[in-house]
């Protein structure tokens, strides 16, 4: 099933949260192998991008996990194309820490627990009837680490991803004997913008692509329930066994994630592009496009720009100093800051935390993240003055080393920071 469906045909994948992230990495596998997509998430200009880079011709729909009627449009229109799909991966998802007790928060858990469970029976929905009775097909879904005990300061997330794991088990035996298989992923530490913001260490993290071949792996296997890594299984199968008392004591101080950062939806009509788009939708509708060829934007591991927490790496750009939120020998990334213009050229100038001297250069504003309260610019380096560049690398390693959850020698850390990039 790894790149072909029923009688040498190319696989149908329909993937939800394609635009960003896991989302993406798989779209980019699937794509590689000549599969046909219906690529869905709330950014048409995300997906515009991503279908321009993809290898193929796929279907672009824009449209809302949590709206059963965007739902239903989008499906519909992929069987009109492609057909009934041969895998279904329900991968879009939120994560934002949440408080009980902040009542601000109660929409953050109305959202967290729509998109991360609903989306994925509205995602199902429309393909099930039409799989059983073709007696095959594949529904994924795609859970977490942080559904196998309640983690502090992340409520609506563990719940979520908790009860998105009880669903598909539901699911898996209502459809057993029918061909139609369910698959469970939990993947334990992603890179991608969701931990980008995480300011705790993350343990056996992989990156994007990565995570996306063992996905596709475990997928075409039909295995009912997986772990990504492994190693993070070990983990989750301990997690499990951990008596209440031990795992209270050793999980009431870690790290929590920052609350108030949702994405907020952003369902909008694509303009026209060469005759290939569908009709405008009416106000909440879907909208579909054929887009075509490649391109990789990062090519260098990143970093998140945090020791124990807090922010260890500034720019100055323009007069203002700005904590990087993460860092890379490649570039950075920084809150939008007032004159942030996409293709501008900066002068920056970089430091560190605890040491006097500074990195000097030219960066190129290249992306721009919506996170709800704010925006996350990317920008990535053109120039630097003098031994800039062995300066960052420097600092880099020394931040990998002294960041490392696990012993590592400073060859190892060289290795990472000059290594393949993780999203
Ligand atoms: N990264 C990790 O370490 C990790 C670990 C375990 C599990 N996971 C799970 O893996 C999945 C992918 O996460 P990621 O890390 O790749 O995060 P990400 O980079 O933030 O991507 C999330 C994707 O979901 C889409 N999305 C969010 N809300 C949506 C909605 N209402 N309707 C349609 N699409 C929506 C987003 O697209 P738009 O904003 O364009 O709509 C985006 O494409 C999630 O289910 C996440 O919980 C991630």
């Amino acid at each position: 099933m790894s790149s072909e469906g029923a009688s040498g045909r190319p696989l149908r994948v329909f993937l939800t949260g394609a635009s960003s992230g896991l989302g993406r990495a798989l779209a980019h596998h699937y794509a590689a192998t000549g599969a046909q997509l219906g690529l869905l998430a709330r950014r048409e200009d995300a997906l515009r991008a991503l279908c321009d880079e993809l290898p193929g011709e796929h279907l672009k729909l824009v449209a809302d996990v949590s709206s059963v009627e965007q739902m239903q449009q989008a499906a519909t229109a992929f069987i009109e194309r492609f057909g009934v799909p041969d895998v279904v991966i329900a991968n879009a998802g939120v994560s934002v820490g949440t408080l009980t007790e902040e009542a601000d928060d109660f929409a953050a858990f109305e959202t967290v627990v729509r998109t991360n469970l609903f989306g994925l029976v509205t995602a199902f929905h429309p393909f099930i009837a039409a799989m059983r009775e073709r007696g095959s097909g594949r529904l994924v879904g795609i859970a977490s680490v942080a559904g196998i005990r309640g983690l502090p300061g992340a409520g609506a997330y563990s719940a979520s991803k908790a009860a998105a794991i009880a669903y598909l088990e539901s699911l898996r035996v209502e459809l057993h004997g029918t061909g139609v298989r369910v698959v469970t992923i939990a993947p334990g530490y992603v890179a991608t913008p969701m931990t980008a913001i995480n300011p705790y260490p993350m343990p056996f993290i992989l990156s994007a692509n990565s995570a996306a071949h063992r996905i596709a792996r475990l997928i075409e296997q039909g295995r009912s329930y997986a772990v990504v890594p492994w190693q993070m299984g070990v983990v989750a199968k301990l997690l499990r066994l951990l008596p209440n008392g031990v795992f209270d004591r050793l999980f009431a101080k870690a790290g929590r994630k920052p609350r108030g950062l949702l994405p907020t939806a952003r369902t909008e009509a694509p303009a026209s592009k060469n005759g290939l788009e569908g009709p405008k939708p009416e106000s909440g509708g879907v909208s579909m496009a054929i887009e075509d060829v490649v391109v990789e934007r990062r090519r260098r591991q990143r970093f998140v720009a945090k020791r124990k927490g807090e922010f260890c790496f500034w720019a100055l750009i323009e007069g203002e100093r700005f904590p990087l939120q993460d860092l890379s020998i490649e570039g950075f990334g920084v809150q939008v800051f007032p004159g942030f213009e996409l293709d501008k050229v900066f002068p920056f100038v970089l430091r560190r935390a605890g040491v006097p001297d500074e990195v000097r250069g030219r960066a190129r504003a290249v992306n721009k993240v919506d996170v709800g309260v704010g925006a996350l610019g990317g920008l990535l380096f053109e120039s630097f003055e003098a031994d800039g560049r062995a300066r960052l690398e420097e600092w880099l390693t020394a931040h990998v080393l002294a960041s490392a959850t696990v012993p590592i020698s400073e060859k190892d850390a060289t290795a990472i920071v000059s290594g393949p990039s993780l999203i």
